[in-house]
């Protein structure tokens, strides 16, 4: 007769859709924080992890040394997002714990969302129908609610990975001229992509809208301040759809107060929520949303679907599908 092996533990800090719960629950002994919109308190985390093989965790989790050093049975940590700057991806290595993200599967999603938050910036979107719902939009008149153009305007990507080509493919629809900078150039996808490569500070001056797509790391913390947006037109218009910690959220501020340069669209903020009396949530140049790039629903269903895989694979011996470092 076999050895009976108990199954792994594993904890999950939101509540996830039902049926990949019971797809969990399948595999492991699974415990959870259940609330859909608060996340689970450090403390919890804390006293939760001490006893898990794995951890299914979101980005509004620290996954820091003193979580990693506390969950002394961990081996594998499945982020669900692509972006995994919340993890200690160096310590988890260190200890031998697998961190997984979840890419490919939210790419156009996140795409769309990154050209939506630009078209809605420079057309206006969120601020003209405020003042339509508010009742102030007064007689048609020829200057009222001017925007800029999209079709055959220039964008400078930020960060050429999988949703930055994403959106190239977009721009073309618009016939946009694109330049795109990125740590290492990419000269076969310059050809491929019709785009070209500029520097960064070539790509700020350049661009009539500067999309940013690159991950969050302490090389592109505050990558865009005080003296970056003084290098763009005064027309120009700053996308973030990557992590808020990359742009220095005070220079904007000014910049766009200013009217230095003429509008931002945000999708994320250094600190999130973002505060409602955050300053730059009193600006009508700022079309902020909130943190939706990868929100539909088959998106949100696959993001989760591949972390449970993550955690199948991963803990039974294998290796995961997504790892992010072993
Ligand atoms: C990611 O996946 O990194 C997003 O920011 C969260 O959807």
């Amino acid at each position: 007769m076999g050895v009976k092996t108990l199954p792994r533990k594993i904890y999950v800090t939101r509540k996830l859709p039902e049926d990949i719960e019971s797809r969990l629950a399948e595999h492991f002994d699974v415990r959870s924080w259940d609330e859909e919109d608060k996340p689970v308190p450090r403390e919890t985390l804390l006293e939760e992890i001490k006893d898990v093989d794995g951890l299914f965790c979101m980005i509004t989790e620290k996954i820091d040394e003193e979580i990693l050093q506390a969950g002394k049975h961990l081996k594998v940590v499945a982020n669900m997002a692509v972006g995994y700057n919340n993890i200690d991806v160096e310590t988890a290595t260190a200890n031998g714990i697998t961190v997984t993200n979840t890419p490919d599967v939210l790419t156009e999603t996140t795409a769309d969302l990154a050209f939506a938050l630009l078209m809605a910036s420079a057309r206006r979107l969120t601020e003209t129908s405020d003042t339509l719902r508010k009742g102030e939009w007064g007689a048609w008149s020829p200057m009222q609610f001017t925007g800029q153009d999209i079709f055959g305007a220039t964008l400078g990507i930020i960060g050429l990975g999988r949703i930055g080509e994403a959106v190239v493919k977009r721009a073309k629809g618009f016939e946009m001229d694109v330049l795109y900078h990125s740590r290492t150039r990419k000269k076969d996808k310059e050809s491929e992509l019709d785009i070209g490569y500029a520097e960064l500070d070539q790509l700020l001056t350049k661009a009539d809208f500067a999309l940013l797509l690159l991950p969050y790391s302490s090389e592109s913390h505050h990558l865009i301040g005080k003296r970056e947006l003084a290098l763009m037109k005064e027309n120009a218009i700053l996308i973030n759809a990557s992590r808020g910690g990359i742009v220095d959220e005070d220079a904007l501020y000014h910049a766009l107060n200013n009217g230095e340069i003429w509008g931002a669209g945000l999708d994320v903020y250094e600190q999130e929520p973002v505060p409602t009396d955050h300053p730059l949530l009193t600006l009508s140049n700022v079309t902020a949303v909130p943190h939706i790039g990868s929100a539909s629903v088959k998106t949100r269903r696959a993001m989760a679907d591949l972390a449970a895989d993550n955690l199948i694979e991963g803990l039974n011996g294998k290796k995961a599908v997504t790892p992010v470092n072993l």
